[in-house]
């Protein structure tokens, strides 16, 4: 068995320790073309909740209840970024990114959900807009970050299917004001996510805990909205749009090269065998294929909501590319039946601060996997993990943690690449130590080490790391030496 992380040498022949070779073994090479960049979210940096016209969220409102979110934390002020963003594309332009995939508040752009839009909240974008495209650097928009206008919670959220229109309006609106200078969108973050733990598990905004037929519908209505927010884009975009929502990749990974375990593996992230909302089937062939996948229908066919027939034809939009979301993943290998099988990790095995597991190889049978079965060039939209960063007597956060999970993934990015997956661009996840939704600010996802109370932005190892990594275009992964002398 293949365990990259606990056994580099049986794929890389490489000795951990001494890090000999490694001009051999590490031989990566990302195209000319490749985007490298860094997201944030809308929600999780900006703070200035209450300015200029924004309404609140329902994450605003999920933060006041008593211990949904780590020690009452909020969105208030989070990084102060609605008020420091000229100095966080300094920060950008410093790390040398190419592109910065952000998201918009809908309800600065219309704060109660629906109607007339907020020009102050436009505004905002606008000025970011022009200012990464000053600093060289091509903007991703997405246009859902989880900050649902909590007025449309009221009516309904995405259990009444209106929201289709309501998203397809506010989707208009920013694609006006926005199109003539950017061209790659996102509908939709990890609808998978926002559905589940908002609407099913109850620790995500807005914290309700429904069953499957309610699931379902409000899987079916994400679903429309994201059709909708498509021909919206398309009808209102002033320049060729290249459109892709960010979903949260459910990838398996093969426990070792056998066939039969990469069939196992393959087998298990596409099809649906028990009654599991997060099937990647489930979300991705209605779009891409225009039906849901038999197997599933089988399973969820008592609680299926009634639907009109055209709703297909809604949801079953061109999409330009497929964003995925990926920080781990399971081992899966085939039985004595050539069934799937999940191997367990043995003790002592790598966890971030999350205790997420580091499988660099995710980003290598996710982006494979992903495109042998919808044929969609790939980004990949956040890869990155939480670490416990602070600033050292020296004044500097140092992250070795970081650079070497990155490193890990990017050499696996690499090589699916090399063995011809269309990946164009990878984005960091996060710019910024930011809010992390139920989790607060404990958890630092950053390039970037934001001290909360005063706002401060410290660059850490890793920041540095990635942007000579940048300027190499990925030839640096190569290098044995990769913890010091960061700064
Ligand atoms: C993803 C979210 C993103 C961030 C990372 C850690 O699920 O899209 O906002 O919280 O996880």
């Amino acid at each position: 068995m293949t365990l990259y992380i606990t056994q580099p040498t049986e794929r890389h022949e490489i000795d951990e320790v001494t890090m000999q070779q490694p001009e051999k073994v590490y031989e990566v090479k990302f195209p000319d073309t490749f985007l490298w960049g860094a997201a944030t979210a809308s929600f999780q940096i900006e703070g200035a909740a209450k300015e200029d016209g924004r309404a609140p969220s329902v994450w605003d409102m999920f933060c006041r209840i008593p211990k949904a979110v780590y020690s009452g934390h909020t969105g208030d002020v989070a990084c102060d970024h609605y008020h420091r963003w000229k100095e966080d594309i300094a920060i950008m332009q410093q790390l040398g990114l190419q592109a910065y995939r952000f998201s918009i508040a809908w309800p600065r752009i219309q704060p109660e959900g629906t109607g007339k839009p907020n020009p102050k909240g436009l505004d905002f974008y606008d000025k970011l807009v022009d200012g990464l495209l000053a600093a060289n650097i091509v903007p991703y928009a997405t246009l859902f970050h989880w900050d649902l206008p909590y007025e449309l919670h009221c009516r309904g959220g995405w259990l009444n299917r209106d929201i289709a229109d309501w998203f397809a309006d506010y989707t208009r609106i920013v694609v006006e004001k926005l199109s003539d200078r950017v061209k790659y969108w996102m509908t939709l973050n990890e609808p998978g996510v926002f559905g589940i733990l908002g609407y099913r598990d109850g620790i995500h905004a807005p914290g309700e805990k429904y069953d499957y037929p309610e699931m379902l519908r409000l899987i079916h209505n994400i679903l429309l909205t994201n059709g909708r927010s498509v021909q919206a884009i398309r009808a209102a975009s002033k320049t060729v749009a290249q459109i892709g929502w960010a979903h949260a990749g459910g990838v398996r990974i093969p426990a070792t090269e056998d066939p039969k375990d990469i069939a196992a593996a393959s087998h298990y992230m596409f099809s649906i065998t028990s009654k599991d909302l997060w099937a990647n089937t489930w979300w991705l062939d209605p779009v891409m294929f225009g039906h849901y996948p038999q197997d599933g229908l089988k399973i969820f066919e008592p609680h299926m909501p009634a639907f009109p027939a055209d709703d297909m034809k809604t949801i079953h939009q061109k999409m330009d590319f497929l964003g995925c979301n990926i920080y781990h993943g399971p081992l899966i290998k085939a039985n004595d039946k050539g069934e799937p099988e999940h191997v367990p990790l043995p003790p002592g095995y790598p966890l971030t601060a999350l205790k997420w597991p580091v499988t660099p190889e995710c980003l290598y049978w996710g982006p494979r996997f992903f495109h042998d079965r919808y044929k969609l060039p790939i980004y990949i939209t956040e890869n990155g993990l939480s670490n416990q960063d602070w600033v050292a007597l020296d004044g500097k956060v140092h992250d070795p943690q970081r650079i070497d999970y990155t490193r890990r993934h990017l050499i696996e990015l690499g090589r699916a690449i090399a063995d011809g997956v269309d990946v164009q661009g990878y984005f960091h996840w996060s710019l910024l130590d930011n809010f992390e939704w139920a989790e607060g600010y404990k958890e630092r996802f950053g390039l970037v080490y934001v001290d909360f109370p005063s706002g401060k932005r410290i660059l850490k190892d890793s920041a540095y790391w990635y942007g000579r990594t940048i300027a190499s275009n990925g030839a640096n992964l190569r290098l044995p030496r990769y913890s010091e002398n960061e700064t």
